[in-house]
């Protein structure tokens, strides 16, 4: 397994060094959002099977994205939960079954969580630091319920409703600026398709990409507040 991860780092080094050359970041970790254009890729609603030829594209091109998953899809794939999170992304809670939070009790809302939490930690080791409401539908309770960030988006690519990658990438290109979380589902493949051109036209702009807690780093996201975006991080 760790010989794994050592080949699988290095795989991704060479890849990224021959494809992007000098304007590759050394690694993820070393990005400064405050000093270089930053963009936080989010995939909602996986894992499904077609999460694992995302992970492909991203490794392929050195991108790291994070992806707020749905429990029960979680329990039915959860390797791929685990190669997600072990290839560098964030993994976030997307309730369990996406329920509309904003329709349900206080303890419902906090099964929903409680059961992804546990889902997510026992296929990755980890238990997510943020959670995104389903529909970006929440009020009082389901922060409170939510005991973390929910971390929302700030250009929306309506990918679900027009399955056309190449309008996916026009949106993605016309709309984002530096510090921008956009909202994509990788449970359409015509989303999963538009990956490359997205990455290739932000990349062509400067952008480096980042996961959500990079995006804000050094400073961490409010608990129970809902962020859209960091306009704190570098503009040119
Ligand atoms: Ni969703």
């Amino acid at each position: 397994m760790h010989r794994r991860l050592v080949i699988s780092a290095v795989v991704t080094a060479l890849c990224g060094g021959t494809l992007i050359g000098t304007t590759a970041p050394a690694s993820a970790a070393a990005v400064d959002c405050r000093k270089v254009k930053c963009v936080a890729l989010t995939f909602d609603d996986g894992p499904v099977a077609d999460t694992t030829r995302l992970l492909t594209l991203l490794k392929d091109h050195g991108v790291k994205a994070t992806f707020y998953l749905v429990g029960k899809n979680v329990q039915r794939y959860p390797a791929t939960a685990r190669n997600a999170s072990r290839a560098g992304h964030q993994i976030g809670n997307h309730s369990w079954d996406h329920a509309d939070l904003t329709r349900l009790t206080s303890a419902q809302i906090r099964s929903q969580l409680s059961r992804t939490d546990t889902a997510i930690k026992q296929a990755t080791g980890i238990r997510p630091t943020t959670m995104r409401a389903p529909y970006g539908a929440h009020n009082t309770a389901v922060r409170q319920a939510s005991d973390r960030p929910l971390v929302h988006w700030s250009v929306d690519t309506l990918d679900w409703k027009y399955r056309d990658p190449a309008r996916i990438v026009r949106t993605v290109r016309d709309q984002t600026r530096p510090g921008d979380i956009v909202l994509l589902h990788d449970i359409h493949r015509t989303t999963v398709n538009a990956v490359p051109d997205i990455i290739k036209t932000l990349k062509a702009k400067g952008f480096h990409f980042v996961t959500v807690d990079q995006l804000f780093a050094p400073a961490k996201l409010p608990a129970e507040k809902v962020t859209y975006h960091n306009r704190a991080a570098y503009r040119p």
